[in-house]
């Protein structure tokens, strides 16, 4: 009839645009669309013409295949186009899914001499390292950035789960939590007539945690969570650090054991990692298969186990009874160096440990003094982890006014923090919390060596690219 041939003719004229993800569901056999995205390979027969193009909604690129009238000189490796046609089942095992198209649009051209990625070549992550502007181009960054991505989704989703409130820290603040002295100052750019001009009236500084304010905030709620970047000067070209780097840090009111936040890290952890392994199956399976071999045996045995707890005071125990010869002391009172993090995440069996009650001199001033210990220690927390080492800091915090005062008084900060020892009259509580890199968890559970593969656009000591 006349208004079927209508349906027909418009459904030839209006493909629906789908996802390279959805095409490859399987659930829409016959339907006419469109995708759109890069050329990741190009061949051509006597009679048809065979593509993949990819849109970075899954690791898979759809087959397409065309009659080779469609094929044109500018449709290389790397372009961007538009493709329409119908979906229908391949005969392909790989892959059961390939579009035969009826129009090949080139909206993007690009040159195969000059990109810098090569058809058919598995470039090494320290090659495409060096193109920050199109390494989201290639199989394993765009894996790494759909496994970011979950993983953000699924950091937030445990805390909110969980009863916590999402704080918006500020970036720009005027403390140095840490008290390391590790500040990028902000400052304006002056301009003529306003040269003597300070714009915050006071130093200003980007921040290195969200801390702080979130403890201002634990005298209200009683669990806070916030995840944003933070910044550190530290002059490192290492393998884990970064001048930029996302935090994911949690503060917990009327909390006064260190289990409890031993108990949450280890939940988000695990709670992040198996949504992970599940949403990105196929992304997280390539970077287990060519760039770090054998490694999502490790992170399933990390997650079947419970995290060991050993105190500083055992860890350098263990350290001291070690027959390894360490380059920096193992006497209690020094902190742990990358050496001794690894010596003892493998003598705890190669799982991720949680080392508590460090040196009180170690720690910063906001860290709870354990006064009952023999040996004068704070309560705080790092956990280790195989490959990474630090991958989180956390604490007790001092809530009694005057053991407070005492040590600010002593670092010659009463006055700077007179608003933080305020939160100790008005209404203190107990409380603590931690901060969890996210780079660092990211190489963790993905294997990566190098903490600026993890990230889109690292930025650390002479280099600030793009
Ligand atoms: O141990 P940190 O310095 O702890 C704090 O900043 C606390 N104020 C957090 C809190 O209790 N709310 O840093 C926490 C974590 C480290 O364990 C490490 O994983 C990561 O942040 N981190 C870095 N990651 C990349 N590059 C750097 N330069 C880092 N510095 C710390």
């Amino acid at each position: 009839s006349r208004s079927i041939f209508c349906i027909r003719h418009y459904c030839k004229k209006t493909p629906t645009k789908l996802r390279i993800s959805e095409a490859l569901s399987g659930s829409k056999f016959g339907a006419n669309i469109k995708v759109q995205g890069w050329v990741r390979s190009v061949r051509s027969q006597k009679k048809n013409l065979f593509l993949h193009v990819n849109d970075g909604s899954s690791l898979q690129s759809l087959q397409i295949i065309a009659s080779s009238d469609l094929n044109n000189p500018l449709l290389t490796f790397g372009c961007a186009v538009e493709v329409t046609g119908f979906l229908k089942p391949s005969p392909h095992q790989k892959q059961p899914v390939e579009l035969e198209a009826d129009r090949i649009r080139v909206v993007g051209e690009c040159d195969p001499v000059d990109f810098p990625f090569k058809i058919k070549e598995r470039h090494g992550v320290d090659y495409i390292r060096q193109f920050p502007h199109l390494r989201c181009r290639t199989n394993v960054f765009g894996s790494l950035l759909r496994v970011r991505s979950e993983a953000t989704a699924a950091i937030h989703s445990y805390f909110q789960e969980n009863g916590y409130t999402q704080i918006h820290t500020p970036v720009i603040t005027s403390n140095d939590c840490e008290g390391a002295g590790e500040l990028f100052q902000v400052e304006p750019q002056i301009s003529e007539g306003d040269a003597n001009e300070n714009f915050f009236s006071v130093p200003a500084f980007l921040t290195v945690s969200g801390q702080l304010h979130l403890e201002i905030m634990s005298g209200a709620f009683s669990e806070v969570y916030t995840f944003g970047p933070t910044f550190r000067a530290e002059n490192s070209q290492s393998r884990r650090h970064l001048a930029e780097f996302y935090m994911v840090e949690a503060e917990l009111s009327f909390t006064q054991s260190i289990e409890d936040l031993t108990e949450v890290v280890e939940d988000v952890f695990r709670s992040a990692t198996e949504r992970v392994l599940t949403q990105c199956a196929e992304d997280v399976a390539l970077f287990h298969k060519h760039v770090s071999p054998g490694h999502r045996d490790s992170v399933d045995d990390w997650l079947r186990k419970k995290f060991p707890i050993i105190t500083y005071s055992e860890a350098v125990n263990i350290l001291n009874r070690s027959t390894q010869n360490f380059v920096f002391p193992t006497k209690w009172g020094c902190d742990l160096q990358k050496e001794h993090e690894k010596y003892l995440v493998k003598h705890c069996g190669n799982i991720p440990v949680f080392v508590t009650d460090y040196p009180y001199e170690l720690k910063p001033f906001y860290a709870r003094d354990n006064q009952d210990h023999p040996e004068h220690t704070a309560a705080a927390v790092d956990l280790l982890v195989p490959g990474v080492g630090e991958l989180c800091g956390g604490s007790l915090r001092e809530e009694r006014l005057d053991l407070l005062k005492a040590r600010l008084e002593v670092a010659g900060l009463e006055d700077v923090y007179s608003w933080y020892l305020d939160l100790r009259r008005f209404g203190s509580i107990p409380h603590g919390g931690f901060g969890l890199g996210f780079e660092r968890y990211l190489q963790c559970v993905l294997g990566v060596d190098n903490i600026k593969d993890v990230i889109p656009f690292p930025r650390f000591s002479h280099s600030c690219l793009l």
